[in-house]
């Protein structure tokens, strides 16, 4: 996503931006704790491998800007239907 502003986990509206600022902020130690961040990934689970990307971006020392912006399924408006088909298999990938 290359607007930080974009929305990762659309089940709580927790954006990019808000979970890389929770990520410096709280320094958490597993992916697990995004969490915290305004229930991020504890909806329907979609966000969860994106949420992963992001956390081992930030662990590895990835700059905000270069987190997520090269995954093509992340167009918001793609990001948001294939949701839809997700939720729509029964939260199957
Ligand atoms: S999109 Fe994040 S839990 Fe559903």
């Amino acid at each position: 996503m290359k607007n930080p502003d974009e929305l990762v986990c659309l089940c709580f509206k927790v954006s990019q931006r808000k979970l890389i600022n929770h990520m410096r902020v709280h320094q958490p130690k597993v992916a697990s704790q995004l969490s915290d961040c305004g229930g991020a990934g504890t909806g329907c689970g979609w966000c969860v491998p994106y949420l992963d990307r992001l956390f081992q971006d930030a662990d590895n020392g990835s700059t905000p800007d270069d987190s997520l912006a090269d995954l093509p399924e992340l167009i918001p408006e793609d990001y948001a239907t294939q949701r839809q088909a997700y939720l729509k298999a029964g939260k199957k990938r």
